[in-house]
């Protein structure tokens, strides 16, 4: 069966179960920029789990695009991904249990055909937080799991929660017996010898998490994840995801192209060109922090695996083309954004070939230094300073030196990373406060007109409209904001024109307090949303703006005068600004 096969199986047979199909989330998340990417179908439906009332109703089902980055430095494995699709079903207050269980089961062998004494379920042994789970337990026994098929795990297995705080709760997990041997008479689904492999993840997301503890919410859930590229490849009898029609076109391109050989390269080329394609494709560029770092080590490290196989660089677009033919039956985005796609990956790919260039030079001074002071060790400060002045990635270094036979100190590294990033993003949230921090009447003005910019921006051009950044004197305001083109005269004349209209049309401005989970699952518009306490202001304009803010804020629209945009530019990569005016 194949991925697109088994993922329409999967949206019909919970549509005809009573759900609702909706569309995958952007990979980058909406309104949330304290996760870089979506990383599991529950994420974008936050606000839902927690209560507020869905527009399609209390079951959903969809494939939700997801990417997660901590697994990066282990693609290359049989079995890493950086991206994957995750099929998923959510109750919303509505079944529990019993009847996900039901619909877990018939779908595995029903639908997917498979026998059941291939299955084996966990379920959440229970702990001073939550009762053990006797009733999925006897769920999966009246449906037919086998006796001795049933294995009870605590909360490192059988509980899920993404990140910290949020919504959670046990979870019964599902899992494939490959046929292999067992490592050991005690081999059983959480040994992790490969024998098992996990296939579905059903959470019964009853609790809330915080800094206090576990509380329940007001409703039962239901969040399920199934890993399409897993289950192509169990029910095709591969052995990895890159044996089967997801990636063998691109992996056996490789091989054709390659003048040395590695497998391990040719998977990270082909796993991270399609990552790098999808997170493109659904808005994400280079750039030195956050996602855009993230997407930059995907492409360069792609690129030096090229290099490594010794494939001409020049091939990148042979093997977007190609995988874009591959997977566009799955993604039909990536068909619209082919060129796109092509243009961003060949700018960096030329970005990072000069980096290579002169980084290396400056590394085999380094090690010139280091030698002849007869000591064999580069620090992390020189691997942040490589890294810092001349964009020299850190995992290059590493390679170098393990070529030049020299230790190096990637600890070191990574707490001057992490401490260069908080120092950014400080900069860039005072540089956002700072405006605010000014009380005079004409930069209180400006900060309302600079909502109302935001919210007409999203009207002219589109939801993906996003603050990155402002700066208000009495003269002037400056807005930073995500989108990727020069604004048409067309574009600026309609946003000026909203702007007016909502002027003149004396809207009151209210200011609200509520607790942080609230304001999310508002949709309220936030920057930095993590840098706020539990409790924030936001700011009302009407049905127009919701806005996390500190104010000040005037108290009616009307008293802002006549907005006009002076100018609209280009501000860094995928981020445009614009400089307006009050008169
Ligand atoms: N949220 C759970 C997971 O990611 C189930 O979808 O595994």
């Amino acid at each position: 069966m194949k991925a697109i096969e088994i993922r329409n199986k999967y949206l019909n047979f919970f549509k005809n179960h009573g759900h609702s199909i909706i569309p995958s989330a952007p990979l980058i998340p909406e309104n949330d920029p304290s996760v870089l990417f979506t990383t599991a179908g529950m994420q974008p439906l936050v606000p839902y789990l927690l209560g507020e009332p869905h527009p399609e109703g209390k079951r959903l089902t969809d494939y939700q695009k997801c990417v997660r980055t901590n697994d990066i430095d282990e693609v290359g494995d049989n079995r890493h991904l950086t991206y994957f699709e995750m099929l998923g079903n959510w109750s919303l207050g509505d079944y529990f249990k019993e009847e996900s269980i039901k619909m877990s089961f018939e779908f595995l062998t029903k639908e997917l055909g498979i026998p059941v004494e291939k299955l084996s379920v966990t379920v959440f042994e229970g702990d001073k937080d939550c009762p053990r789970d006797e009733v999925a337990a006897k769920c999966w026994k009246d449906v037919g799991i086998l006796d001795g098929h049933i294995y009870y795990y605590g909360k490192d297995d059988n509980w899920w929660i993404a990140g910290e705080i949020g919504p959670c709760g046990p979870d019964t997990e599902m899992f494939y017996d490959t046929g292999k041997p067992a490592c050991s008479p005690n081999c059983q689904p959480s040994c992790g010898c490969g024998k098992y492999v996990e296939i579905w993840n059903n959470v019964f997301m009853e609790y809330y998490k915080d800094e206090k503890g576990y509380t329940k919410l007001k409703q039962q859930n239901v969040d399920t994840g199934l890993g399409l590229e897993r289950m192509t490849m169990l029910l095709q009898g591969k052995e990895t995801p890159f044996d089967t029609e997801i990636f063998k076109p691109v992996m056996d391109k490789l091989l054709e192209l390659q003048k040395a050989d590695s497998v391990e390269s040719r998977r990270i080329i082909a796993e991270h060109l399609r990552s790098s394609m999808m997170i493109i494709s659904d808005g994400g560029r280079p750039s030195n922090l956050d996602r855009g770092y993230v997407l930059r080590r995907l492409i360069r490290r792609m690129i030096r695996h090229m290099n490594k196989l010794q494939i001409d660089l020049e091939k990148i677009t042979e093997l977007i083309d190609l995988n874009v033919d591959t997977l566009k039956e799955l993604y039909p985005d990536l068909e619209k954004n082919r060129e796109l796609i092509k243009a961003v990956i060949v700018e960096e790919k030329n970005k990072f070939v000069k980096t290579l260039d002169k980084g290396e030079r400056e590394f085999n001074k380094e090690i010139e230094k280091i030698k002849a002071q007869g000591k064999t060790e580069i620090t992390g400060e020189i691997v942040f300073r490589l890294y810092d002045t001349y964009g020299f990635p850190p995992e290059v270094t590493k390679d170098l030196a393990i070529e030049n036979k020299m230790t190096i100190s990637m600890n070191e590294f990574n707490e001057l990373f992490k401490a260069h990033q908080e120092k950014s993003r400080a900069g860039a949230n005072q540089k956002f406060k700072g405006g605010l921090a000014s009380t005079g009447e004409m930069e209180t003005k400006y900060h309302t007109a600079t909502h109302l910019l935001n919210a007409a921006l999203k009207q002219v051009l589109g939801p993906h409209v996003h603050q990155r950044g402002s700066n208000i004197t009495e003269e002037r305001m400056r807005f930073d904001f995500s989108h990727d083109s020069k604004m048409t005269e067309e574009e600026k004349k309609q946003t000026e024109d909203l702007v007016n209209k909502w002027i003149s049309d004396a809207i009151p401005v209210e200011k609200l307090e509520m607790k942080k989970e609230e304001a999310i699952a508002m949709k309220a518009e936030a920057m930095f949303i993590e840098k706020y306490g539990d409790i924030v202001t936001v700011y009302k304009i009407g049905d127009i703006s919701l806005e996390l803010c500190g104010g000040p804020h005037v108290s009616n629209t009307s008293e802002l005068g006549h907005f006009k945009i002076k100018k609209e530019e280009s501000s860094s990569s995928g981020v445009r600004r614009i400089k307006a005016i009050l008169e």
